[in-house]
């Protein structure tokens, strides 16, 4: 079972690496190939891919084929690359090493830091705006995606976050600032996956519920491993949050109970993932893996 679930995956990753790659070739358009190269530069750098593999497990767990929802899994890891990239500018979080590789800017100069991020942005709308779809699935998609894009999330959080390195925070402002540029966006993938898959409002919401929990436990354990874990492990440098007076969890609550509070939104997603049966098989799996990351 388990087997048959990782073959499953295997190839759902595979089909996301290539759509990914396929979405900005090297040449063409208007031949501007030095933007190409920059957003390729982050977009293919590997990665986890969890929001796509997400997307694509929410698509199935509500009876949907998850080909239906690959443009908006493509959709989401375009928005995640180009956080990612202007989180590391030197004006944000100032990070030089990403997935074990320098940073895009450092590569590629802030300028087109920024231009690569702004292009991998529009280039996530274009993706879900062509989804070979129906309209109406279209437009809600592109309604969640931006939301959770947005001032009301992962933006928005952003901006919370670096206000936060001067001010003093507690649990209340660290979790709304997680769960805006964070767990915005992960929720919106178990969205976008039931959207995708032809949900209706409810089963849509109930996905979007379970994504909450799972994207704020995510944002958690990123602060745990920030504390706990080394750059070769991390592929980005580790101790950074406290070296910039960040608003994190463990900073907060504490390490221990930072790892048992995502433990226990970890337990209270995968409670709800059982009750969609074996259509959720996929989902609970790849949630699951999640279970022991931060300890
Ligand atoms: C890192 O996300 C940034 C956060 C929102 C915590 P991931 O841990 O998913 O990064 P990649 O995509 O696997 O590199
Ligand atoms: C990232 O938070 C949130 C984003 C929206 C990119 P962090 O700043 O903690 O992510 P890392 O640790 O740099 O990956
Ligand atoms: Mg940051
Ligand atoms: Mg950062
Ligand atoms: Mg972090």
């Amino acid at each position: 079972m388990s087997r048959d679930i990782e073959r499953k995956l295997t190839g759902w990753r595979h089909t996301i690496e290539t759509g990914l790659d396929a979405a900005i070739p090297l040449e063409g358009g208007a031949g501007v190939t030095e933007l190409r190269r920059a957003m390729r530069y982050s977009l293919l750098a590997g990665g986890k891919r969890v929001r796509p593999l997400f997307v694509l497990a929410s698509c199935e767990a509500v009876g949907g084929d998850p080909a239906e929802a690959l443009a908006a899994g493509l959709a989401v890891e375009m928005i995640h690359a180009y956080s990612l990239v202007h989180d590391d500018l030197p004006a944000m979080d100032d990070d030089d090493l990403r997935r074990g590789q320098p940073t895009n800017h450092v590569v590629h100069g802030e300028a087109m830091a920024i231009l690569a991020g702004d292009a991998l942005h529009t280039l996530a709308f274009e993706t879900l705006a062509e989804a070979p779809l129906p309209p109406a699935r279209i437009r809600m998609l592109v309604s969640i995606l931006a939301h959770a894009a947005g001032v009301d999330g992962m933006a928005g959080g952003q901006a919370l976050d670096l206000l936060f390195e001067d001010r003093p925070a507690d649990e209340q402002a660290v979790s709304k600032i997680h769960q805006l540029k964070t767990g915005a966006l992960l929720a919106a993938c178990f969205e976008m996956g039931a959207v995708a898959g032809g949900a209706g409002r409810t089963a849509a919401h109930a996905l979007g519920e379970i994504g909450r929990r799972v994207g704020l436990a995510f944002q958690i354990q990123d602060d745990v491993l920030d504390v706990t874990a080394d750059a070769e492990t991390l592929g980005k440098t580790a101790g950074k949050d406290a070296a910039a007076h960040k608003a994190t969890w463990p900073a907060v609550v504490g390490l221990e109970q930072a790892r048992q509070q995502a433990d226990d939104l970890l337990a209270d997603a995968l409670g709800r993932i059982e009750e969609l049966g074996a259509p959720g098989a996929v989902l609970l799996h790849v949630v699951r893996g999640l279970a022991n990351r931060g300890r």
